[in-house]
């Protein structure tokens, strides 16, 4: 028999790359039927690269402080992340904001992680905010990317409870275990054919996926 085809990905990160850890520890475990075909950071000496390098993926580093403009950048971004010929991109804590030439050329094959009950707190501080509005959930959401800063189509979220002695950082921390369970099981129902988007909405299984993505509840604390 022979194996079916594995799904070829390209992580884009900024940072820390503990999403980036997640996917590839999935990968080590055989759980993942993927091949991260590359890394790729707009920001040099990022923690996210010293991951890649050890679990022996081929990095790359684009700063976009060498580009006059976002358009520039983003193509030559473009150029970059097809020299490797992806099945699908995986924006992993890539803080770019980026041109809907982008997002268009991409789109159905990119995937985001946004730390927030999306539609809720799009953009930054989503922690603090949510703790500001006496939410009594937070959480996090992977959906697919479109030109509308995280507004695509959700796929999958995760709620954890907000606790009375919570602050930012606690939260955080709380929210991170949800986004490595997540952001690893979207990626597989991606490179399972299971995932995918059509019309402007998120199918899985060819079912409709709800507006706020497959609900899982954190079982903790
Ligand atoms: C995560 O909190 C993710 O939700 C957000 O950026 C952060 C990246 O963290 N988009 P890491 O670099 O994966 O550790």
């Amino acid at each position: 028999m022979t194996e079916a085809k594995r799904a070829r990905v390209v992580v884009l990160i900024s940072g820390s790359g503990s999403n980036l850890q997640a996917l590839i520890d999935g990968c080590a475990a055989g759980d993942l039927p993927i091949d991260l075909a590359a890394v790729i950071s707009n920001r040099p000496a990022v923690m996210g690269l010293e991951r890649a390098e050890r679990a022996k993926i081929p990095t790359q580093v684009i700063d976009h402080k060498g580009f006059s403009d976002r358009e520039s950048f983003d193509r030559a971004l473009m150029q970059l992340i097809d020299s490797y010929t992806p099945d699908l991109v995986v924006l992993a804590g890539f803080m770019r904001i980026l041109t809907p030439e982008f997002t268009q050329h991409y789109l159905g094959r990119m995937l985001n992680i946004h730390p927030s009950l999306l539609p809720k707190f799009q953009g930054l501080h989503t922690h603090e905010r949510a703790i500001a509005a006496d939410e009594t959930h937070h959480g996090v959401t992977v959906h697919f990317v479109t030109a509308e800063l995280d507004g695509g189509p959700a796929v999958i979220q995760a709620r954890v409870p907000i606790l009375t002695e919570d602050d930012a950082v606690t939260l955080a921390k709380r929210v991170q275990r949800q986004e490595h369970i997540i952001y690893p099981l979207a990626v597989k129902w991606f490179a399972e054919g299971k995932l995918c988007m059509r019309d402007g909405k998120a199918w899985l299984s060819d079912e409709l996926l709800p507006e706020c993505g497959y609900q899982i509840e954190a079982n903790e604390p």
